[in-house]
Order: structure tokens, then C-alpha cells, then sequence
């Protein structure tokens, strides 16, 4: 009998990782669902008998140990490791708290880099998929931090593909806006970010970021629905040879187009919309 896949996946307790930990249980993979809290590991583990919780802060390296040591005791491979688990920093550049910005980079980029080392002896033949973003393609204003963290991870996993001597596959997946709770949450760390800056950076962005907040809670409703980056996960499971990018949601396209035209035209373009707020 074909054995069935097994998953890992990273940041399962709401949005993308939850769903498609469910929509993958359902089709019999074994999954192990990356989680943070009791609570998250109930709730997943009561979603499908094919789902193990799995306590794992990818930005603790202790964390992400013992979630191996759990998994190995489980498993002897994992044939998809899917580093899902992501939060979005809004900021002007100008104004960022440094350490909200390694915060981003931390559990964005470093974090999938971390598991996927520690993970290793289990992935000889795996597929790799990372949840990157439209935001990889770099030209989105005020959320700098959060594009710069998804194109650093795709071209260090790009690295990756290109030295490692196992026969692993690597998958960037880069979604538009996508109706999950991080907009919510955004909006929370992005008026954070705001009572932390001086009174010059308040005076010189509060109407932009009011203008991206509003945005951001009007993507809590009008993105696309979550099951379209499932599907496009489980194609990529299912494929023989999968891409190494694969765009979900039209503005990703749009992303990747304007991305390859002169950056002149495309900064004037946004800077002369951004007049506009
Ligand atoms: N929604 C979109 O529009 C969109 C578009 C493009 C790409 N993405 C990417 O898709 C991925 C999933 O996001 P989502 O939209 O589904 O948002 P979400 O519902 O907020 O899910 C994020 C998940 O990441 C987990 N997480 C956060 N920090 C973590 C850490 N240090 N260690 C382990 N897990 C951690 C969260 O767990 P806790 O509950 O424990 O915090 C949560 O389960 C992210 O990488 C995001 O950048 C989203």
C-alpha cells in the first residue's frame, strides 16, 4: 500500500497554516502542526484524528529543537515541511524600532532558516514549501520591513536549491492579500510601532499610517479566501516537478510584472499615488 505523506508544517493555530493543516489531514497525510499555545494544540488536534500539535517558536532555537525530537520520535521522514508561521511589521523605514525589524526578520526568515537546519535528517527527498509573498517582489511602501523579510527568505532558500546535495525541492508561495487574522494583528503591532516613535516621525506619517491601517482592516474582509493558497499548497504537494514560485491571486501577478519594469517608472507611479492620501 502507498504510504501516505507526512507533513510538518509551521504556525497552525489560525489563517493559511491552520487550513491547510486541515485540508491535508483530511486527505490522510499525517500532519504535525506546528503550535505555540495548549489551547492551539487542542483546538488542531480536535480538528482530525490525522493531526499531531507540535510546540514550536520558530524564533527559539531550544523550541525548535525539541519540536524535532518530538517529531523524530513520530516519524522517521517528513516528505513537506512547509514554513508557514509569519507576522507583518508595518513602519516607515525612517522611523522602525530596530528591534521590531529584527523581530520581522526573526521569525520570518531566520526562523524558516533555523527549522529547516535543525530538521534536516529528516528531509532527505522533501519538499520545502515556504509561504513567502507578493510582498517578496519588493515594492510596497510602509512595509518594508515585512517585504524585505519574505525576499531574503526566498533568496536564501534559493541558495539552499542550489547547494544541497540531498534531492530536496524548494517552493516559494507568494500570495496577494489573503483574508486571514494577520491584518488584524498587523494593525495591533502597527499601533505599537506608532506610540514607540518620536514626535517628528508621528508628525510626518500619522496620515499614511492611518491610510495603511484602514487598508489593513478592509483586508480582514475583502482579500482572497484562504482556500485558494490551500489549493495551490496541495497542488504543489501533489506535483512530480513543481516550480520553484508560484503567485496566488491576481495583484501577485500584477507584483511580479511591475517588478520587472524600470524601478524609475514604477516609484513614480506609487509616489505619485501615494500624493493621493
Ligand atoms: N494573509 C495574507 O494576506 C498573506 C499574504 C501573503 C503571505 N502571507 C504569509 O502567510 C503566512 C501565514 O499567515 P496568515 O495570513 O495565515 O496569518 P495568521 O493567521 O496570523 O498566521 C500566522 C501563524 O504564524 C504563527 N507564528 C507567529 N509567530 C510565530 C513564531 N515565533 N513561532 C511559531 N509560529 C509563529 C502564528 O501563531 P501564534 O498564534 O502562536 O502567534 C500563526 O499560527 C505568513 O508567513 C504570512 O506572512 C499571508
Amino acid at each position: 500500500m502507498k504510504k501516505n505523506k507526512t507533513i510538518f508544517i509551521t504556525g497552525t493555530s489560525s489563517g493559511i497554516g491552520r487550513e491547510t493543516a486541515l485540508k491535508l489531514a483530511k486527505k490522510g497525510y499525517k500532519v504535525f502542526a506546528g503550535v505555540r499555545r495548549k489551547a492551539d494544540k487542542i483546538q488542531i488536534e480536535n480538528l482530525n484524528d490525522n493531526i499531531t500539535g507540535v510546540y514550536i517558536d520558530v524564533t527559539s532555537l531550544s523550541s525548535i529543537d525539541k519540536a524535532f525530537w518530538f517529531v523524530c520520535k513520530n516519524t522517521e521522514n517528513i516528505d513537506v515541511l512547509i514554513n508557514n508561521a509569519g507576522i507583518a511589521v508595518a513602519s516607515p523605514v525612517e522611523c522602525i524600532d530596530i528591534t521590531k525589524l529584527k523581530e520581522q526578520f526573526d521569525v520570518n526568515t531566520f526562523g524558516a532558516v533555523s527549522v529547516v537546519q535543525k530538521f534536516m535528517p529528516l528531509l532527505s527527498n522533501a519538499k520545502i514549501i515556504n509561504i513567502s509573498s507578493m510582498a517578496a517582489y519588493g515594492l510596497f511602501p510602509y512595509v518594508g520591513a515585512y517585504c524585505a523579510s519574505k525576499r531574503a527568505l526566498d533568496i536564501l532558500f534559493n541558495s539552499f536549491a542550489l547547494e544541497n546535495k540531498s534531492n530536496i525541492k524548494v517552493i516559494s508561495v507568494k500570495p496577494a492579500c489573503i483574508k486571514t487574522p494577520i491584518w488584524n494583528k498587523s494593525v495591533e503591532r502597527a499601533k505599537e510601532a506608532y506610540e514607540a516613535f518620536n514626535q517628528t516621525c508621528k508628525d510626518k506619517y500619522t496620515k499614511e499610517l492611518l491610510f495603511m491601517e484602514q487598508n489593513a482592516l478592509k483586508n480582514t474582509t475583502n482579500s482572497i479566501d484562504v482556500i485558494k493558497v490551500v489549493n495551490t499548497i496541495e497542488k504543489i504537494i501533489e506535483s512530480k516537478n513543481p516550480k520553484p514560485s508560484y503567485n496566488v491571486g491576481f495583484t501577485a501577478y500584477l507584483a511580479e510584472f511591475a517588478s520587472k519594469l524600470p524601478l524609475k517608472f514604477v516609484n513614480n507611479l506609487i509616489k505619485y499615488k501615494l500624493k493621493k492620501i
